[in-house]
């Protein structure tokens, strides 16, 4: 079975997954980074001239080419759970939620010309209207601020464990 790591943009999904990966001895898989690779343009490009829009259905589509592949750790971009059809996806997922709050995500992520959605008003909002979603998805969800990467990583390793 996949393991899926979502959670708003800075709550390590990357850093996380990369090292969970090694330690299962699994492939690592980036939603955005696979976008990019097939599209051969950035993400911020895509929003900037194609519109969120189209970004979001090519991440949809992305996430499902993902999850036909052989079982990885996949890290999805931070609004692919705003998708239903991306969640309903998720149902053979081992999902887990990397939970960060709101003022830890902006100082972690604060000025990445690579984020688009940095420019969006009312993030605040956007974080809000997401927590539910992250929620109802976890099968397991650790706490992020403050916390090492390695520990999450054994964190998740010890609750994946019990999910057998
Ligand atoms: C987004 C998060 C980004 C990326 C895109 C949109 C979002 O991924 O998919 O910029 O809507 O939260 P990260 O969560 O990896 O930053």
């Amino acid at each position: 079975m996949a393991v899926v790591l979502i959670g708003f943009m800075g709550a390590g999904k990357t850093t996380v997954g990369t090292l969970l990966a090694e330690a299962l001895q699994r492939p690592f898989l980036d939603s955005d980074q696979y976008l990019e690779q097939q599209l051969g343009r950035a993400v911020r490009e895509v929003f900037a001239t194609d519109g969120e829009a189209r970004f979001r259905q090519l991440e949809h589509e992305a996430v499902l080419a993902l999850l036909a592949g052989p079982d990885a750790v996949i890290a999805l971009g931070g609004g692919a759970v705003g998708d239903e059809r991306t969640r309903a996806a998720l149902g053979q997922a081992a999902v887990v939620y990397l939970r960060v709050s709101y003022p830890e995500s902006m100082s972690r992520v604060h000025g990445d010309q690579f984020r688009p959605l940095l420019h969006r008003p009312e993030l605040d909002q956007v974080y809000l209207e997401r927590l539910p979603l992250y929620e109802e998805l976890a099968a397991v969800t650790l706490d992020t601020d403050g916390r090492a990467p390695s520990e999450l990583v054994e964190d998740i390793l010890e609750m994946l464990g019990k999910l057998d």
